[in-house]
């Protein structure tokens, strides 16, 4: 079935960066005909370098790259400095609090108060260029302040997830060896105060890297104070020099790194380095947001995840664009919170998850009328496929059918979009994310044999050349870099990068992201590894073996299914519902201390066994298929016991 095809708005393409399609493919061209010189041109142009680069990219040690050697930056002048000439009174970030407090920082206010802050790390807490700096707060302007701090003297910042838990932060400082924590007392929620420094707390124990803490006094409730290694941040940068020479960074000097989860294992630390990364970060907001100056731009994702890294800090401010952070709960006091908060900011490009919209849709339908929300102008979202209902209410109801959707499909590792339609050319499709960005060689391939897909068969999306955002290493594991990105597919005799999504072509070479082909869970757009639920739920004394899977679910796109084969209790057993009731509550107990509440299951059934092949490998196909209530079709003849299949299923019926 064709499906319907939205074109852009006229009036809003005339003045877009990338106007029409023979703009986007002139650039497509150019870049396949002269890569090196597309990507010098846009880094000569778009960066403020202290020193030029002498080459584009090397890929001598493929698939290690280098792109922009030689040449000498800092990202924190690249966000801040270099805007003061033009910019000094503009906002460059609107905060806006849990409970409606509003503060407007302007690039000088930033430029004060990051340079301060660099000063107090350098000074106090003795951090150098290189050095790992932990950062797990709350949404709030000082977490921007600490990693553009971090940033200027040529620290590494790491950001955990706010929601993570305490053993879960402990596990990234480690891995990262990081000698200095940031946080906050604490941040506000729902009007009420909420804790993360009890957290900090609990990870750093006996042999911690960690030396000293800095503590942003956010909520002022009361937290313990650890002589000689917690420190107050309100009470430390009162007498901070606002001036602190940015340190002068190699183009390929690590910026940051990010824990993300992948198929096995512990998370990864995926890293990113200063040059390429703040490039692409910064033309991405020009072309897929489209930017004006004097419009003010919301993404509605958290600082810990790396949208909120690219889309909230670095790109927006790369450009000197206004940027809006919020504290709070979308849904908070309701449903119509972010359309009275695009009404009063006059916001004019809205970013956000397609879990995001539903729980908007399903709990406020006509609350975006109630809004004047005649400022928008792109409405975008990232995170997971978008279902067709949810993209038609953001069409529609946010956007009053005038406002491009922009779909933009990227990963941690892409370090920004890779595919997404341009709001003023792309004509866009609901669900789709449509064409790879110019100058990222995006392709759904056949795995088997490398070839391009045909239309309308599932491949495997792949990037098949270097790009100048892409994740430069796993910390501290060559090996697993190579295996996680570089095994799976190869074109042409080349290993090529491979997403881990699959995807599949339209009759119009339109992209589809179809989601993971590995045994990587989507909740809520943020991404779980099938491997760390199972190790955590291991951890209940009566568990004798799991096997985790995802299931769809309603709003959170995914929840997560649990298959769990306890030590002490026969089958029988299934009659005493409050003993069963009982384990899954300590289950789900154990997952918030191990990982945090983003990771409990939604759905736990207690089966004899798990349905393995001879040599003892866990069908998960089986068990995704019995998830979400599909037919067996596969061959279940080769398993160790073909008899679990049906007895698996009667289980879940009876649930
Ligand atoms: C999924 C978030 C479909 C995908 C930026 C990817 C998407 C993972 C989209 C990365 C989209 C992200 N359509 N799926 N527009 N955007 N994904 O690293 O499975 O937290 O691999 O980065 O989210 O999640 P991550």
């Amino acid at each position: 079935m064709l499906q319907d095809i939205y074109q852009p708005n006229p009036e809003f393409a005339k003045t877009a960066t990338i106007k029409s399609m023979d703009e986007y493919y002139a650039l497509t061209k150019k870049a396949t005909d002269d890569y090196e010189g597309f990507w010098g041109d846009y880094a000569k142009e778009k960066i403020d370098w202290f020193k030029p680069f002498d080459t584009v990219l090397d890929e001598s040690n493929a698939p290690f790259v280098a792109w922009f050697k030689g040449g000498k930056l800092n990202v924190s002048h690249q966000c801040i400095d270099r805007h003061l000439d033009t910019r000094k009174n503009k906002a460059a970030i609107i905060f806006e609090g849990d409970r409606g407090d509003v503060q407007t920082i302007t690039y000088l206010d930033l430029y004060k108060n990051v340079n301060k802050f660099a000063n107090l790390l350098k000074e106090d807490f003795g951090v150098k260029k290189g050095d790992r700096v932990v950062i797990y707060m709350p949404m709030i302007p000082e977490a921007a302040y600490a990693m553009l701090a971090c940033a200027r003297i040529g620290a590494i910042h790491s950001i955990v997830f706010g929601g993570f838990s305490s053993e879960a932060l402990k596990d990234r400082i480690e891995d990262a060896e990081a000698k200095v924590v940031i946080t906050a007392d604490g941040a506000f929620r729902k009007t009420k105060p909420y804790m993360l420094k009890p957290v900090v707390d609990a990870a750093i124990t006996e042999g911690s890297p960690v030396e000293k803490v800095l503590v942003v006094e956010r909520n002022n409730e009361e937290v313990t104070w650890l002589a000689g290694r917690d420190y107050s941040y309100n009470e430390l940068i009162k007498n901070k020099s606002t001036h602190c020479e940015a340190e002068v960074m190699d183009s390929e000097d690590p910026l940051f790194l990010l824990y993300t989860s992948g198929s096995t294992g512990k998370p990864k630390g995926v890293q990113h380095n200063s040059a390429g990364y703040i490039l692409w970060a910064q033309m991405t907001m020009e072309w897929v947001f489209d930017v004006k100056e004097n419009d003010t731009y919301w993404c509605t994702a958290d600082v810990g995840w790396i949208t909120g890294h690219t889309y909230i800090v670095y790109g927006p401010l790369a450009m000197g664009a206004t940027t809006m952070m919020f504290e709070g709960v979308i849904t908070y006091p309701d449903a119509g919170r972010p359309w009275a908060m695009v009404e009063n900011h006059r916001i004019n490009q809205f970013y956000t998850a397609p879990t995001a919209i539903r729980v908007l849709h399903k709990m406020g339908e006509d609350e975006p009328a109630k809004y004047d929300l005649s400022s928008l102008k792109v409405l975008g979202t990232v995170g997971e496929p978008i279902d067709p209902t949810a993209w038609k209410w953001y069409y529609e109801e946010v956007g009053n059918s005038k406002c491009a959707i922009v779909d933009t499909y990227w990963q941690t590792e892409t370090g920004g979009h890779i595919v997404s339609p341009l709001p003023g050319a792309t004509p866009i499709k609901a669900g789709c994310a449509t064409l790879p960005l110019p100058g990222i060689i995006a392709e759904v391939l056949d795995p088997a044999t490398g070839e391009i897909a045909e239309v309308g068969e599932t491949g495997y999306m792949c990037i098949t050349r270097p790009w100048p955002s892409q994740i430069r290493a796993v910390w501290g594991d060559e090996d697993r870099y190579i295996k996680s990105y570089f095994a799976d597919v190869k074109k042409d005799g080349k290993a090529v990068y491979f997403t881990g999504d699959g995807a599949k072509y339209d009759e119009d070479g339109y992209i589809t992201i179809t989601g993971r082909t590995d045994d990587v869970i989507n909740v809520s757009g943020h991404r779980m590894g099938t491997a760390e639920v199972e190790a955590a739920i291991k951890k209940h004394s009566n568990v004798a073996a799991v096997a985790v899977v995802g299931k769809p679910h309603e709003l959170k796109g995914e929840g997560i299914f649990a298959y769990i084969v306890l030590k002490s209790v026969p089958m029988e057993h299934k009659d005493d519902i409050a003993d069963e009731l009982e384990t899954m509550k300590e289950i789900n107990k154990i997952i918030k201390i191990e990982i945090g509440n983003i990771a409990l299951c939604d759905d736990m059934v207690f089966v004899p066994d798990l349905p393995k092949t001879r040599s003892g490998k866990i069908m998960r196909r089986i068990l995704r298929a019995i998830a979400k209530g599909e037919k067996i079709t596969q061959d279940t003849s080769t398993l160790e016991d073909p008899s679990i299949v049906g007895i698996i299923e009667d289980l879940c019926k009876a649930k």
